[in-house]
Protein backbone atom coordinates (compact mmCIF):
# COMPACT_ATOMS: atom_id res chain seq x y z
CA UNK A 1 0.00 0.00 0.00
CA UNK A 2 1.11 3.47 -0.72
CA UNK A 3 1.66 5.65 2.27
CA UNK A 4 -0.49 8.62 2.27
CA UNK A 5 0.45 10.14 5.77
CA UNK A 6 0.63 13.87 5.76
CA UNK A 7 3.91 15.78 6.95
CA UNK A 8 2.54 19.31 7.75
CA UNK A 9 5.30 21.02 7.12
CA UNK A 10 6.38 19.68 3.66
CA UNK A 11 2.87 20.05 2.95
CA UNK A 12 2.96 23.80 3.67
CA UNK A 13 5.74 23.97 1.45
CA UNK A 14 4.53 22.64 -1.31
CA UNK A 15 1.82 24.76 -1.48
CA UNK A 16 3.44 27.69 -1.31
CA UNK A 17 6.27 26.60 -3.50
CA UNK A 18 2.99 25.26 -6.53
CA UNK A 19 1.54 29.12 -6.00
CA UNK A 20 4.59 30.60 -6.49
CA UNK A 21 5.04 28.16 -9.90
CA UNK A 22 1.15 28.34 -11.11
CA UNK A 23 1.11 24.52 -10.47
CA UNK A 24 -2.29 22.69 -10.45
CA UNK A 25 -2.12 18.83 -10.44
CA UNK A 26 -4.50 16.54 -12.37
CA UNK A 27 -6.43 13.75 -10.86
CA UNK A 28 -6.10 10.16 -12.51
CA UNK A 29 -9.97 10.35 -13.28
CA UNK A 30 -8.73 13.64 -15.49
CA UNK A 31 -6.25 11.30 -17.05
CA UNK A 32 -9.17 8.78 -17.23
CA UNK A 33 -11.50 11.34 -18.86
CA UNK A 34 -9.81 14.44 -20.05
CA UNK A 35 -13.29 16.11 -20.93
CA UNK A 36 -13.51 16.87 -17.32
CA UNK A 37 -10.29 19.15 -16.98
CA UNK A 38 -11.20 22.49 -16.72
CA UNK A 39 -11.50 24.81 -19.62
CA UNK A 40 -9.33 27.48 -18.30
CA UNK A 41 -6.01 24.87 -18.60
CA UNK A 42 -7.44 23.95 -22.31
CA UNK A 43 -7.00 26.80 -22.90
CA UNK A 44 -3.55 27.38 -21.99
CA UNK A 45 -2.82 24.19 -23.73
CA UNK A 46 -4.44 25.43 -26.88
CA UNK A 47 -1.20 27.64 -26.45
CA UNK A 48 1.71 24.78 -25.11
CA UNK A 49 3.92 22.60 -27.04
CA UNK A 50 3.30 18.91 -26.19
CA UNK A 51 7.37 18.90 -24.98
CA UNK A 52 7.24 22.13 -23.59
CA UNK A 53 8.18 22.78 -19.46
CA UNK A 54 5.34 24.25 -18.55
CA UNK A 55 3.56 22.42 -15.04
CA UNK A 56 0.04 22.79 -17.42
CA UNK A 57 1.34 20.20 -19.20
CA UNK A 58 0.93 17.85 -16.42
CA UNK A 59 -2.43 17.71 -17.96
CA UNK A 60 -1.11 15.89 -21.19
CA UNK A 61 0.22 12.54 -18.78
CA UNK A 62 -2.99 11.09 -20.63
CA UNK A 63 -3.06 8.48 -23.80
CA UNK A 64 -6.03 10.57 -24.89
CA UNK A 65 -3.84 13.88 -26.14
CA UNK A 66 -4.62 14.98 -29.67
CA UNK A 67 -1.48 13.83 -31.57
CA UNK A 68 -0.37 17.40 -32.61
CA UNK A 69 3.42 18.66 -31.48
CA UNK A 70 1.26 22.09 -29.88
CA UNK A 71 -1.72 23.32 -29.29
CA UNK A 72 -3.41 20.05 -28.81
CA UNK A 73 -6.41 19.11 -26.84
CA UNK A 74 -8.21 15.72 -26.42
CA UNK A 75 -9.70 12.79 -28.11
CA UNK A 76 -12.21 10.54 -26.60
CA UNK A 77 -9.97 7.17 -27.94
CA UNK A 78 -6.86 6.67 -26.75
CA UNK A 79 -4.12 7.38 -29.90
CA UNK A 80 -3.43 3.83 -31.05
CA UNK A 81 -2.77 1.68 -34.25
CA UNK A 82 -4.18 -1.34 -35.69
CA UNK A 83 -1.32 -3.51 -37.66
CA UNK A 84 -2.99 -5.23 -40.30
CA UNK A 85 -2.59 -8.95 -40.86
CA UNK A 86 -0.28 -8.27 -44.02
CA UNK A 87 2.34 -7.10 -42.18
CA UNK A 88 1.95 -9.36 -39.03
CA UNK A 89 0.99 -12.55 -40.78
CA UNK A 90 -1.56 -13.66 -38.09
CA UNK A 91 -5.39 -13.44 -38.21
CA UNK A 92 -6.16 -12.02 -34.99
CA UNK A 93 -6.45 -8.21 -34.76
CA UNK A 94 -3.34 -6.19 -32.66
CA UNK A 95 -3.48 -2.64 -31.63
CA UNK A 96 -1.14 -0.46 -30.04
CA UNK A 97 -1.77 2.71 -27.68
CA UNK A 98 0.53 5.62 -28.93
CA UNK A 99 3.27 6.90 -26.22
CA UNK A 100 5.04 9.26 -28.43
CA UNK A 101 2.08 11.25 -28.16
CA UNK A 102 2.80 11.95 -24.22
CA UNK A 103 5.30 14.90 -23.21
CA UNK A 104 8.39 13.55 -23.01
CA UNK A 105 7.55 11.16 -26.32
CA UNK A 106 6.74 8.58 -23.65
CA UNK A 107 4.25 7.03 -21.36
CA UNK A 108 6.74 6.77 -18.46
CA UNK A 109 5.85 10.16 -17.45
CA UNK A 110 2.90 8.61 -15.91
CA UNK A 111 4.45 5.84 -14.46
CA UNK A 112 6.76 8.19 -12.81
CA UNK A 113 3.83 10.66 -11.73
CA UNK A 114 2.15 8.28 -10.30
CA UNK A 115 5.52 7.73 -7.73
CA UNK A 116 5.75 11.31 -7.58
CA UNK A 117 2.08 12.54 -6.65
CA UNK A 118 1.66 10.83 -3.66
CA UNK A 119 4.92 11.65 -1.91
CA UNK A 120 4.36 15.29 -2.75
CA UNK A 121 0.70 15.99 -2.33
CA UNK A 122 1.20 14.46 1.07
CA UNK A 123 4.25 16.63 1.90
CA UNK A 124 6.47 13.44 2.29
CA UNK A 125 7.96 14.98 -0.59
CA UNK A 126 9.26 18.48 0.45
CA UNK A 127 10.04 20.31 -2.87
CA UNK A 128 12.11 23.15 -0.94
CA UNK A 129 14.08 20.97 0.53
CA UNK A 130 14.44 17.50 -1.46
CA UNK A 131 15.82 15.81 -4.26
CA UNK A 132 13.43 13.51 -6.27
CA UNK A 133 16.06 10.27 -7.88
CA UNK A 134 14.64 8.57 -10.68
CA UNK A 135 17.18 5.39 -11.28
CA UNK A 136 15.99 4.17 -14.51
CA UNK A 137 17.32 2.59 -18.12
CA UNK A 138 16.12 5.74 -19.95
CA UNK A 139 12.52 6.94 -20.37
CA UNK A 140 11.80 6.75 -16.66
CA UNK A 141 14.14 9.33 -15.71
CA UNK A 142 13.51 11.36 -18.31
CA UNK A 143 9.96 11.54 -17.12
CA UNK A 144 10.70 12.01 -13.76
CA UNK A 145 12.99 14.99 -14.53
CA UNK A 146 9.99 16.09 -16.76
CA UNK A 147 7.91 16.16 -14.16
CA UNK A 148 10.10 17.63 -11.27
CA UNK A 149 10.57 19.88 -13.31
CA UNK A 150 7.09 20.80 -14.18
CA UNK A 151 6.49 20.60 -10.45
CA UNK A 152 9.02 22.32 -9.62
CA UNK A 153 11.66 20.20 -7.42
CA UNK A 154 14.73 19.53 -7.95
CA UNK A 155 15.98 16.11 -9.61
CA UNK A 156 18.88 13.60 -10.47
CA UNK A 157 18.64 11.34 -13.24
CA UNK A 158 20.81 8.01 -13.08
CA UNK A 159 20.95 5.72 -15.81
CA UNK A 160 23.46 2.81 -17.71
CA UNK A 161 26.38 4.70 -19.52
CA UNK A 162 25.24 2.71 -22.75
CA UNK A 163 21.75 3.78 -23.30
CA UNK A 164 21.08 5.82 -26.37
CA UNK A 165 22.57 8.92 -27.02
CA UNK A 166 19.22 11.13 -27.60
CA UNK A 167 18.08 10.11 -23.79
CA UNK A 168 21.34 11.77 -22.25
CA UNK A 169 21.46 14.97 -24.61
CA UNK A 170 17.80 15.38 -23.29
CA UNK A 171 18.48 14.67 -19.84
CA UNK A 172 21.48 16.98 -19.90
CA UNK A 173 18.98 19.83 -20.53
CA UNK A 174 16.24 18.99 -17.97
CA UNK A 175 17.49 16.88 -15.26
CA UNK A 176 19.62 18.76 -12.26
CA UNK A 177 22.10 16.18 -12.50
CA UNK A 178 22.55 13.20 -14.44
CA UNK A 179 24.91 10.02 -13.35
CA UNK A 180 25.65 7.02 -15.87
CA UNK A 181 25.93 4.08 -14.15
CA UNK A 182 28.66 1.35 -15.89
CA UNK A 183 27.09 -0.52 -18.38
CA UNK A 184 23.47 -1.09 -20.63
CA UNK A 185 20.08 -1.49 -20.65
CA UNK A 186 20.30 -5.23 -18.17
CA UNK A 187 22.64 -3.58 -15.40
CA UNK A 188 20.16 -2.24 -12.85
CA UNK A 189 21.69 -4.02 -10.27
CA UNK A 190 24.60 -1.14 -10.84
CA UNK A 191 22.09 1.64 -10.81
CA UNK A 192 20.70 -0.58 -7.85
CA UNK A 193 23.85 0.69 -6.07
CA UNK A 194 23.94 3.59 -7.15
CA UNK A 195 20.70 4.54 -5.05
CA UNK A 196 21.96 3.23 -2.07
CA UNK A 197 25.20 5.73 -1.95
CA UNK A 198 22.86 8.78 -2.77
CA UNK A 199 20.87 7.81 0.37
CA UNK A 200 23.33 8.84 2.28
CA UNK A 201 22.67 12.76 1.91
CA UNK A 202 19.62 13.10 3.59
CA UNK A 203 17.93 15.40 0.91
CA UNK A 204 17.61 12.68 -1.53
CA UNK A 205 14.46 10.63 -1.93
CA UNK A 206 14.64 7.99 -4.29
CA UNK A 207 11.58 6.84 -7.10
CA UNK A 208 12.71 3.54 -7.47
CA UNK A 209 9.96 2.54 -10.24
CA UNK A 210 10.86 -1.29 -9.78
CA UNK A 211 9.35 -1.09 -5.92
CA UNK A 212 7.03 2.02 -6.09
CA UNK A 213 3.24 0.98 -6.01
CA UNK A 214 2.63 3.99 -7.86
CA UNK A 215 3.72 2.80 -10.75
CA UNK A 216 0.96 -0.27 -11.00
CA UNK A 217 -1.28 2.43 -9.56
CA UNK A 218 -1.07 4.64 -12.38
CA UNK A 219 -0.88 1.98 -15.23
CA UNK A 220 -3.98 0.08 -13.88
CA UNK A 221 -6.08 3.38 -13.77
CA UNK A 222 -4.96 5.12 -16.26
CA UNK A 223 -2.98 2.49 -18.77
CA UNK A 224 -5.72 -0.43 -18.54
CA UNK A 225 -8.35 1.54 -18.62
CA UNK A 226 -7.57 3.13 -21.74
CA UNK A 227 -6.91 -0.05 -23.43
CA UNK A 228 -10.58 -1.06 -22.54
CA UNK A 229 -11.42 2.26 -24.22
CA UNK A 230 -10.15 1.04 -27.30
CA UNK A 231 -11.37 -2.34 -27.09
CA UNK A 232 -14.60 -1.30 -26.96
CA UNK A 233 -14.07 1.73 -29.58
CA UNK A 234 -12.70 -1.12 -32.26
CA UNK A 235 -14.77 -4.11 -31.19
CA UNK A 236 -16.97 -6.07 -34.20
CA UNK A 237 -19.44 -8.24 -33.74
CA UNK A 238 -18.58 -11.44 -31.38
CA UNK A 239 -15.17 -10.06 -30.75
CA UNK A 240 -13.21 -10.57 -27.93
CA UNK A 241 -10.45 -9.28 -25.81
CA UNK A 242 -8.45 -12.24 -26.29
CA UNK A 243 -4.90 -11.05 -24.81
CA UNK A 244 -2.87 -8.12 -23.74
CA UNK A 245 1.57 -8.63 -23.32
CA UNK A 246 4.09 -5.67 -22.75
CA UNK A 247 7.74 -6.58 -22.58
CA UNK A 248 8.56 -5.51 -18.59
CA UNK A 249 11.05 -3.20 -17.80
CA UNK A 250 9.50 -1.96 -14.40
CA UNK A 251 6.50 -3.95 -14.75
CA UNK A 252 4.66 -1.11 -14.55
CA UNK A 253 2.29 -1.42 -17.52
CA UNK A 254 2.08 -4.73 -16.80
CA UNK A 255 -0.77 -3.76 -14.40
CA UNK A 256 -2.69 -2.36 -16.99
CA UNK A 257 -3.13 -6.58 -17.71
CA UNK A 258 -4.22 -6.79 -14.16
CA UNK A 259 -7.87 -4.23 -14.92
CA UNK A 260 -7.70 -6.18 -17.85
CA UNK A 261 -8.10 -9.42 -16.52
CA UNK A 262 -10.79 -8.40 -14.59
CA UNK A 263 -13.01 -6.33 -17.06
CA UNK A 264 -12.25 -9.64 -19.56
CA UNK A 265 -11.64 -12.71 -17.61
CA UNK A 266 -10.77 -14.58 -20.33
CA UNK A 267 -7.57 -12.25 -21.60
CA UNK A 268 -4.22 -13.91 -21.55
CA UNK A 269 -1.83 -11.88 -19.71
CA UNK A 270 1.44 -12.28 -21.82
CA UNK A 271 4.80 -10.69 -20.13
CA UNK A 272 7.71 -10.21 -22.96
CA UNK A 273 11.38 -9.95 -22.36
CA UNK A 274 14.91 -9.84 -24.73
CA UNK A 275 15.62 -14.10 -25.93
CA UNK A 276 19.38 -12.67 -24.94
CA UNK A 277 18.68 -11.79 -21.18
CA UNK A 278 15.95 -14.50 -20.31
CA UNK A 279 15.48 -13.88 -16.78
CA UNK A 280 11.58 -14.92 -16.61
CA UNK A 281 12.21 -17.66 -18.80
CA UNK A 282 14.86 -19.47 -17.85
CA UNK A 283 16.88 -17.49 -14.87
CA UNK A 284 18.70 -16.31 -17.54
CA UNK A 285 20.98 -13.22 -17.93
CA UNK A 286 23.17 -10.90 -20.28
CA UNK A 287 23.15 -7.67 -21.86
CA UNK A 288 20.42 -7.08 -25.29
CA UNK A 289 19.37 -4.71 -27.53
CA UNK A 290 15.69 -3.82 -26.38
CA UNK A 291 16.33 -0.75 -24.74
CA UNK A 292 13.70 0.13 -21.60
CA UNK A 293 13.37 -3.73 -20.94
CA UNK A 294 14.95 -6.42 -19.08
CA UNK A 295 16.87 -6.03 -16.26
CA UNK A 296 18.26 -9.70 -14.84
CA UNK A 297 16.02 -9.40 -11.70
CA UNK A 298 12.00 -9.51 -11.53
CA UNK A 299 10.47 -6.13 -10.52
CA UNK A 300 8.67 -5.97 -6.46
CA UNK A 301 6.10 -4.18 -8.66
CA UNK A 302 5.27 -7.13 -11.34
CA UNK A 303 2.37 -9.37 -10.46
CA UNK A 304 4.16 -12.43 -10.99
CA UNK A 305 0.79 -14.80 -9.99
CA UNK A 306 -1.45 -13.31 -12.34
CA UNK A 307 0.60 -13.29 -15.63
CA UNK A 308 0.00 -16.11 -17.62
CA UNK A 309 2.35 -16.37 -20.57
CA UNK A 310 6.35 -15.35 -20.47
CA UNK A 311 7.62 -14.81 -24.25
CA UNK A 312 11.43 -14.35 -25.31
CA UNK A 313 11.69 -11.56 -28.11
CA UNK A 314 15.16 -12.08 -30.34
CA UNK A 315 16.89 -8.51 -30.17
CA UNK A 316 18.03 -8.87 -33.63
CA UNK A 317 14.32 -9.25 -34.86
CA UNK A 318 13.55 -6.11 -33.42
CA UNK A 319 16.45 -4.08 -34.33
CA UNK A 320 15.72 -5.85 -37.46
CA UNK A 321 12.23 -4.22 -38.23
CA UNK A 322 13.47 -0.88 -36.73
CA UNK A 323 15.31 -0.66 -40.02
CA UNK A 324 12.33 -1.51 -41.82
CA UNK A 325 10.00 0.69 -40.36
CA UNK A 326 12.42 4.03 -41.03
CA UNK A 327 13.73 4.11 -44.29
CA UNK A 328 12.39 4.58 -47.29
CA UNK A 329 13.44 1.55 -49.34
CA UNK A 330 11.51 0.01 -46.27
CA UNK A 331 8.60 1.75 -46.32
CA UNK A 332 8.27 1.65 -49.83
CA UNK A 333 8.55 -2.32 -49.95
CA UNK A 334 5.44 -2.21 -47.57
CA UNK A 335 3.55 -0.12 -49.47
CA UNK A 336 4.11 -1.92 -52.78
CA UNK A 337 4.32 -5.29 -51.77
CA UNK A 338 2.13 -5.71 -48.71
CA UNK A 339 -0.13 -3.01 -50.38
CA UNK A 340 -0.48 -0.90 -47.34
CA UNK A 341 -1.75 2.80 -46.94
CA UNK A 342 1.32 5.18 -47.31
CA UNK A 343 -0.38 6.96 -44.66
CA UNK A 344 -0.28 3.91 -42.29
CA UNK A 345 3.10 3.21 -42.97
CA UNK A 346 4.12 6.93 -41.74
CA UNK A 347 2.80 5.67 -38.13
CA UNK A 348 5.23 3.39 -38.09
CA UNK A 349 7.99 5.31 -36.83
CA UNK A 350 5.42 5.82 -33.62
CA UNK A 351 6.72 1.76 -32.85
CA UNK A 352 10.09 2.27 -30.36
CA UNK A 353 12.00 -0.59 -30.20
CA UNK A 354 10.64 -2.16 -27.14
CA UNK A 355 7.07 -1.49 -28.95
CA UNK A 356 7.91 -3.61 -32.08
CA UNK A 357 8.92 -6.26 -29.12
CA UNK A 358 5.73 -5.53 -28.16
CA UNK A 359 4.10 -6.13 -31.23
CA UNK A 360 6.20 -9.35 -31.88
CA UNK A 361 4.94 -10.72 -28.85
CA UNK A 362 0.94 -10.48 -29.66
CA UNK A 363 1.77 -12.17 -32.49
CA UNK A 364 3.46 -15.32 -30.74
CA UNK A 365 0.47 -15.31 -28.29
CA UNK A 366 -2.07 -15.42 -31.59
CA UNK A 367 -0.06 -18.25 -33.07
CA UNK A 368 0.15 -19.83 -29.14
CA UNK A 369 -3.62 -20.04 -28.81
CA UNK A 370 -3.86 -19.79 -32.66
CA UNK A 371 -6.27 -16.88 -32.38
CA UNK A 372 -8.84 -15.88 -35.03
CA UNK A 373 -10.13 -12.53 -36.55
CA UNK A 374 -12.18 -12.24 -33.66
CA UNK A 375 -9.53 -12.14 -31.44
CA UNK A 376 -8.17 -8.88 -30.51
CA UNK A 377 -4.52 -8.54 -28.86
CA UNK A 378 -3.57 -4.91 -27.05
CA UNK A 379 -0.23 -3.45 -26.29
CA UNK A 380 1.48 -0.15 -25.95
CA UNK A 381 4.14 1.51 -28.09
CA UNK A 382 6.32 3.00 -24.84
CA UNK A 383 8.25 5.42 -27.16
CA UNK A 384 8.83 6.55 -30.74
CA UNK A 385 11.64 5.60 -32.99
CA UNK A 386 12.83 9.32 -32.51
CA UNK A 387 14.23 8.21 -29.51
CA UNK A 388 16.29 5.65 -31.87
CA UNK A 389 18.35 7.81 -34.36
CA UNK A 390 21.46 7.22 -34.37
CA UNK A 391 20.62 3.33 -33.33
CA UNK A 392 19.08 3.43 -37.20
CA UNK A 393 21.86 5.47 -38.13
CA UNK A 394 24.22 2.58 -37.00
CA UNK A 395 22.42 -0.22 -38.20
CA UNK A 396 22.38 1.39 -41.62
CA UNK A 397 26.27 1.70 -41.17
CA UNK A 398 26.75 -1.82 -39.99
CA UNK A 399 24.72 -3.45 -43.15
CA UNK A 400 24.95 -1.13 -45.81
CA UNK A 401 22.33 0.78 -48.05
CA UNK A 402 18.87 -1.05 -47.14
CA UNK A 403 16.27 -2.20 -50.11
CA UNK A 404 13.08 -3.25 -51.01
CA UNK A 405 14.36 -6.80 -51.48
CA UNK A 406 16.26 -6.50 -48.61
CA UNK A 407 13.20 -5.44 -46.29
CA UNK A 408 11.22 -8.25 -48.10
CA UNK A 409 13.82 -10.62 -46.27
CA UNK A 410 13.65 -8.76 -43.07
CA UNK A 411 9.72 -8.96 -42.95
CA UNK A 412 9.56 -12.59 -43.81
CA UNK A 413 12.29 -13.65 -41.35
CA UNK A 414 12.09 -11.15 -38.31
CA UNK A 415 8.29 -10.91 -38.31
CA UNK A 416 5.96 -13.08 -40.33
CA UNK A 417 8.26 -16.18 -40.05
CA UNK A 418 7.92 -16.05 -35.78
CA UNK A 419 7.58 -19.14 -34.20
CA UNK A 420 6.24 -20.42 -30.84
CA UNK A 421 9.47 -20.95 -29.19
CA UNK A 422 11.10 -19.32 -26.22
CA UNK A 423 7.28 -19.23 -25.14
CA UNK A 424 5.82 -20.65 -21.91
CA UNK A 425 2.43 -20.86 -20.78
CA UNK A 426 2.96 -20.00 -16.95
CA UNK A 427 1.41 -23.21 -14.62
CA UNK A 428 0.95 -21.82 -11.26
CA UNK A 429 4.70 -23.71 -10.18
CA UNK A 430 6.46 -21.64 -13.07
CA UNK A 431 4.84 -18.27 -11.77
CA UNK A 432 6.23 -19.40 -8.45
CA UNK A 433 9.10 -19.87 -9.54
CA UNK A 434 9.39 -16.47 -11.22
CA UNK A 435 7.79 -15.04 -7.66
CA UNK A 436 10.17 -16.70 -5.85
CA UNK A 437 13.47 -14.88 -7.92
CA UNK A 438 12.26 -11.46 -6.34
CA UNK A 439 13.91 -13.19 -3.08
CA UNK A 440 17.25 -12.49 -4.25
CA UNK A 441 16.81 -8.86 -5.22
CA UNK A 442 14.34 -7.77 -2.85
CA UNK A 443 15.11 -9.06 0.38
CA UNK A 444 18.64 -10.35 0.04
CA UNK A 445 19.58 -6.94 -1.30
CA UNK A 446 17.42 -4.46 -1.17
CA UNK A 447 16.14 -4.36 2.40
CA UNK A 448 12.44 -5.90 2.07
CA UNK A 449 11.24 -8.95 4.00
CA UNK A 450 10.23 -12.19 3.78
CA UNK A 451 6.79 -11.51 4.88
CA UNK A 452 6.31 -8.64 2.67
CA UNK A 453 7.11 -10.90 0.06
CA UNK A 454 4.75 -13.57 0.77
CA UNK A 455 1.69 -11.20 1.05
CA UNK A 456 2.45 -10.22 -2.79
CA UNK A 457 1.71 -13.48 -3.12
CA UNK A 458 -0.73 -14.81 -0.58
CA UNK A 459 -2.53 -11.81 -0.19
CA UNK A 460 -3.82 -10.24 -3.12
CA UNK A 461 -6.60 -8.29 -1.68
CA UNK A 462 -4.20 -6.66 1.00
CA UNK A 463 -1.72 -5.62 -1.56
CA UNK A 464 -2.06 -5.57 -5.33
CA UNK A 465 -5.71 -4.98 -4.75
CA UNK A 466 -5.84 -2.14 -2.42
CA UNK A 467 -3.14 -0.07 -4.12
CA UNK A 468 -5.33 -0.27 -7.48
CA UNK A 469 -7.93 1.40 -5.35
CA UNK A 470 -5.89 3.30 -3.68
CA UNK A 471 -6.06 6.24 -6.84
CA UNK A 472 -9.61 7.39 -5.51
CA UNK A 473 -7.75 8.23 -2.31
CA UNK A 474 -4.68 9.58 -4.37
CA UNK A 475 -7.57 11.97 -6.23
CA UNK A 476 -9.02 13.32 -3.11
CA UNK A 477 -5.76 14.55 -1.82
CA UNK A 478 -5.20 16.23 -5.43
CA UNK A 479 -8.07 17.84 -5.16
CA UNK A 480 -7.38 19.21 -1.47
CA UNK A 481 -3.90 20.18 -2.61
CA UNK A 482 -5.34 22.20 -5.48
CA UNK A 483 -7.81 24.11 -3.22
CA UNK A 484 -5.22 24.46 -0.98
CA UNK A 485 -2.70 26.14 -3.81
CA UNK A 486 -6.23 28.06 -4.88
CA UNK A 487 -5.16 29.35 -7.94
CA UNK A 488 -7.34 27.18 -10.07
CA UNK A 489 -10.52 29.05 -10.40
C1 LIG B 1 11.32 2.02 -24.16
C2 LIG B 1 10.74 1.26 -23.03
N1 LIG B 1 10.02 0.17 -23.28
C3 LIG B 1 9.47 -0.56 -22.30
C4 LIG B 1 9.64 -0.21 -20.99
C5 LIG B 1 9.05 -1.09 -19.94
O1 LIG B 1 7.93 -0.54 -19.32
P1 LIG B 1 7.63 -0.88 -17.82
O2 LIG B 1 8.71 -0.23 -17.02
O3 LIG B 1 6.29 -0.29 -17.57
O4 LIG B 1 7.68 -2.37 -17.68
C6 LIG B 1 10.37 0.92 -20.66
C7 LIG B 1 10.60 1.31 -19.27
O5 LIG B 1 11.27 2.23 -18.97
C8 LIG B 1 10.93 1.69 -21.71
O6 LIG B 1 11.65 2.78 -21.47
Amino acid sequence: MIDFTINKEGYRHNIEKARENNIVIPTIKQMQHPELIPDSIKEKLKATGLWDVDPVNLFRITWKNEPKEAGGLFRDVPNYIELPSALTGVKARIFAMVGKWFPTGCHKVGASFGCLAPRLVTGQFDATYHKAVWPSTGNYCRGGAFNSKLLSCDSIAILPAEMSRERFEWLSKIAGEVIATPGCESNVKEIFDKTWELRQRPEVMIFNQFEEMGNPLWHYNVTGYAMADVFESIKGENDRFAGACFTSGSAGTMSAGDYLKEQYPSLKLGVGEALQCPTILDNGFGGHRIEGIGDKHIPWIHNVKNTDMAIAIDDEDSQRLLRLFNTEAGKNYIVNTLGLDKDFVDTLSWLGISGIANILCCIKMAKYYELTEHDILGTVLTDSAVMYQSRIAELNEMYGDYSEQAAELDHNLHMLGLKTDSLIELRYTDRKRIHNLKYYTWVEQQGRTAEELNALWYDTEGTWDAVHKQAQQLDELIDQFNADVGILK
